[in-house]
């Protein structure tokens, strides 16, 4: 890709993406700039990737043919009003942020702009995220291609309409997390049981790893994998036996329902 990518704010989720755009060979150092608040994330950021990091919001915006919009919802308002001049007509706005609907960005912008609404997942820095992306009606198919082109580089992306992107964010904008919360469990068990700290994560995640793939890869239904793990009177099934009494599947359903709940109370 021959296109200068600005990000409006560098943390976690920008820092993600821009790990994996450059990962993947998909845009060089040279072709990116990223602005944050604080001299210390700017720091951070020319370490990190040897990109341009500056605090200025207006340049990054001038510079940029693709622009991410990566800082926390509550600031888009401040933002917007900062950089929208300084925004081409050509320039191609990708916004990641939870519960910013496309109608209200382009309200803010108060002029055509062209829009992508995505919602990425913090694995791209591993090259494995899951993205969501939708369109303004002024948006491309060149855009969009480039867009896809972004979002394939650091992992799998799907188009979606807009009125899903809160169930994106609570089954793979915010899952890493209650994933991390099982990895852990489960190494803690591991070390309860004698095991070496950093080992019971290997062998945790790998774990966690291999099954995802076996159900992208295989096609089969998860329920046939699991009980293809459960031999008859075996190990597997007594603590799937426990799982399902302490009630992990709607654990699960709950805190995820939780998460696309608090999604919408933000629109
Ligand atoms: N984290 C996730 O897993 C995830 C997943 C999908 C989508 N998102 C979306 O991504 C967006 C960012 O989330 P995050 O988790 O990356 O938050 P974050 O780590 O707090 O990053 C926000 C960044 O914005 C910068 N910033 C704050 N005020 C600024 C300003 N006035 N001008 C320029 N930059 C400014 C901050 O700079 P300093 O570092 O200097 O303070 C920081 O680098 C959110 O809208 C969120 O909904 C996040």
């Amino acid at each position: 890709m021959d296109k200068m990518i600005g990000f409006i704010g560098g943390g976690n989720m920008a820092g993600a993406m821009i790990g994996g755009i450059l990962k993947s060979g998909l845009a060089a150092k040279e072709q990116m700039i990223a602005t944050a608040k604080t001299e210390n994330t700017l720091r951070s950021l020319r370490e990190r990737f040897g990109i341009t990091a500056i605090a200025d919001n207006k340049e990054a915006a001038r510079q940029a043919d693709i622009l991410f919009l990566a800082v926390k919802p509550y600031l888009f308002g401040e933002i917007i009003s900062q950089i929208k001049d300084c925004v081409r007509s050509e320039t191609l706005i990708i916004s990641v942020a939870a519960g910013q609907t496309i109608e209200k960005i382009e309200t803010a912008f108060e002029k055509k702009i062209r829009l992508v609404r995505a919602m990425p997942n913090t694995p791209a820095l591993a090259g494995e995220a899951m993205s969501a992306l939708c369109t303004n009606e002024n948006c491309t198919e060149a855009d969009l291609a480039d867009a896809m082109a972004i979002f394939n580089s650091f992992g799998k992306c799907e188009v979606v309409p807009e009125t899903m992107m809160d169930t994106v964010i609570g089954v793979s904008g915010s899952s890493p997390a209650y994933v991390y919360l099982f990895i852990e469990a489960m190494a803690d068990a591991a070390v309860a049981d004698g095991m070496p700290r950093a080992q019971a994560y290997k062998f945790a995640a790998q774990s966690v790893l291999g099954a995802a793939k076996m159900v992208l890869e295989t096609k089969t239904h998860p329920g046939a994998l699991k009980d293809a793990v459960c031999s008859p009177g075996g190990t597997t099934i007594e603590a799937v036996a426990i799982l399902e009494q302490q009630g992990l599947r709607s654990a699960v359903i709950s805190a995820q329902r939780a998460c696309v709940q608090k999604s919408r109370d933000l629109t």
